[in-house]
């Protein structure tokens, strides 16, 4: 594997991630507070450039966790081809322009969820979002929906990343790439 692996590990990832297509890009995001108690959910990698990028609510938990803990680790498995790929580096929130961008391209019901509900509070009953569904889809009737202030993109940076491959031998492939001022160092790492 070292020999066909690619320098830079976000380009790595893209291969792997070509190959294994029908697996959506959802990847379990792990934050902590700032007592360092983790926690971890499962978001959808909108899109990865220099970074893999996931959007969110800013009330959220993962949004608070990261506000004051400014790191994080994502993990991604296509589990029926026995690959893992971690990334572990600082989060930072997108530009604003960035994040409208992107919020621009959701279909209309996400844009309307994100409106909706605050990823936060207590409810009683599913009815209460779709009571705030329906009155936000008034609200919005025939015009374009903005993104609420609320909603936005992070940005996790890896400064180090690790990809893991079943073999038939059961001597698994782990390649380890840490970021360098000068690009990338890759490490065989005992499986
Ligand atoms: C496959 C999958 C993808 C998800 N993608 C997102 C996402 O992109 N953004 C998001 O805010 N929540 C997403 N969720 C919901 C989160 O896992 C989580 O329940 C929610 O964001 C609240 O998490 P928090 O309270 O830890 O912030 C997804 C859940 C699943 C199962």
């Amino acid at each position: 594997m070292r020999t066909q692996s690619a320098a830079d590990p976000l380009r790595q990832f893209q291969l792997w991630q070509e190959e294994c297509r029908e697996m959506p890009d959802s990847a379990v995001l792990a934050t902590a507070d700032h007592h360092g108690r983790p926690s971890a959910r499962w978001v959808d990698v909108a899109y990865v450039d220099h970074g893999f990028v996931y959007f969110t609510n800013h009330a959220s938990r993962k949004a608070a966790d990261v506000a004051v803990n400014p790191v994080a680790a994502l993990c991604f498995g296509w589990l029926d081809r026995g690959r893992q790929v971690r990334a572990e580096g600082p989060v930072g929130r997108l530009s604003e322009v960035e994040s409208d961008a992107h919020f621009a391209t959701l279909p209309r019901s996400i844009q309307l969820l994100a409106w909706s509900s605050d990823q936060r509070a207590e409810i009683g009953d599913r009815q209460v979002v779709r009571d705030r569904f329906g009155a936000e889809r008034t609200r919005f009737t025939g015009q374009e929906i903005p993104r609420p202030g609320h909603w936005g993109g992070y940005r996790l940076t890896p400064q180090e990343m690790e990809f893991w491959q079943r073999r038939a031998d059961e001597i698994q492939d782990r390649f380890r790439y840490l970021r360098q001022a000068d690009g990338w160092r890759m490490v065989r790492i005992a499986p």
